[in-house]
């Protein structure tokens, strides 16, 4: 039998450094696959003006999945700078390579699970009544709507006149901002669309009835942002009724639920929002379990295309030391939800058990699980490297 095969995008800082721990950690378990290397990220910016070179597009599209480190972005004057002196004037705008892969492929769910470990002395805690402390068991799956919305792109500052017609026939706009001169205005679009609106809610219950979660949450803000969260909620309620009855419907507002995070986060399952609340819950939740080191995430298209990343970036001040101290927790964890995505639940699972493990028993922590500022020195303070935490993951295999 042929091996599958992965497409690996390592890209830019501690991407690679995380990316190489997290495939011996895939191989040490048993997983078996050949991995192809992608180009992406600052280098190829530099070297050819094209951060997410066609070549890479293309080897995606034939491996659909792939497993990223990070990237570094940097503002478009920046980036002109940084550019070849061979490829500068010559049209050449730097755009991020994460957007241009979510657009592409229409990596339109996005997927964010915050589940707290045992042991972690990142976790949470939270005073009860008599004083003592309680360390809720957070585990939330968040989905979040990755293409459309606030980020998606559609926004004029001093707008067009078709645009600005089209907005003086609302009596709204008349009455807030009809006597704002026009190029006073910078207007940013929030568009939902029914069909990618259903997709990631109907992939949040299923989300939920794959892995036994009583309860999908709509995070929005319905009764103020009555036409897109509005939607959404009213979908939600469509899809509960006719396909999911036996998955609870809860729905909160986004403000409220930054406040309750902190007082009742175990009560919380499947979360579903839109691309920036969904963004912003998704964040809130993972600084709950550890933060940075510990947020993994993954992006799929309706067609099946998957791409597999930890949230955080390529930390660049950290990407020149001479052991490496980042926390390869965040990658390892998106690697098992590649592993999850293509079948390979259970050699996931043993990955998760040994990674819980190693937390719990405590003996080796990187940087970041001893809240110390990172710095090389932090190796002669105690702290693990990032190959001594992921050769214990692996030993605990
Ligand atoms: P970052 O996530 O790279 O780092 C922020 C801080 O988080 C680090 O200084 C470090 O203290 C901590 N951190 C990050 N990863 C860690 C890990 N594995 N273990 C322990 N601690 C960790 O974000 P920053 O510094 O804002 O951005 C750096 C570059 O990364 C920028 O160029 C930015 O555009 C890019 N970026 C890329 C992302 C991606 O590839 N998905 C996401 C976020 C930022
Ligand atoms: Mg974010």
């Amino acid at each position: 039998m042929t091996k599958r095969k992965i497409v690996t995008l390592p890209g830019d800082g501690i991407g690679g450094i995380v990316l190489e721990q997290a495939i011996r950690v895939l191989t040490a378990a048993g997983f078996e696959a050949d991995y192809v290397h992608g180009d992406i990220g600052w280098e190829f910016w530099c070297k050819e003006g094209n951060p997410l070179p066609q070549r890479t597009i293309d080897l995606i599209e034939e491996h659909k999945i792939a497993l990223f480190g990070a990237i570094t972005s940097k503002p478009k004057d920046e980036a002109a700078e940084e550019l070849d002196p061979s490829l500068r004037d010559k049209g050449f705008v730097y755009s991020s390579p994460i957007v241009g892969l979510r657009q592409h492929f229409n990596l339109d769910v996005c997927l964010r699970p915050c589940r707290t470990y045992k042991g972690n002395p990142l976790n949470f805690i939270r005073r009860n009544r008599e004083g003592s402390f309680d360390e809720p068991v957070v585990d939330a799956a968040i989905f979040r709507q990755n293409t459309e919305g606030l980020y998606g792109g559609v926004e004029w500052s001093n707008p067009p006149s078709l645009v600005y017609k089209a907005l003086m026939t609302h009596p709204k706009f008349i009455k807030n901002f009809g006597n704002v001169p026009v190029e006073e205005i910078s207007v940013s679009t929030r568009i939902f669309s029914r069909n990618a609106t259903e997709r990631i809610v109907r992939a949040a219950f299923q989300y939920a009835r794959d892995f036994g979660y009583k309860s999908v949450t709509v995070c929005e803000k319905p009764n103020v942002i009555r036409e897109t969260s509005g939607l959404m909620l009213s979908l939600a309620k469509q899809i509960h009724k006719n396909e999911f009855p036996e998955i609870d419907l809860w729905n909160t507002n986004i403000d409220a639920q930054m406040m309750w995070l902190t007082k009742n986060p175990e009560n919380y399952g499947v979360i579903v929002a839109g691309n920036m609340f969904g963004d912003i819950v998704s964040d809130a939740f993972a600084g709950l379990i550890g933060g940075l080191g510990f947020a993994c995430s993954a992006q799929f298209s309706e067609d099946g295309v998957g791409v597999f990343e930890p949230t955080h970036g390529s930390a660049p001040k950290y990407a020149d030391y001479e052991k490496s101290i980042v926390n390869p927790v965040a990658m390892i964890e998106s690697a098992c939800m590649m592993l999850d995505y293509i079948g390979e639940k259970d050699i996931a699972s043993r990955i998760r058990k040994a990674i819980a493990g190693v937390i719990e028993e405590g003996k080796v922590k990187t940087y970041d699980m001893m809240k110390m500022p990172g710095k090389p020195d932090v190796i002669e303070q105690g702290a693990a490297t990032t190959q001594q935490m992921a050769d214990e993951i692996i030993a605990a295999l």
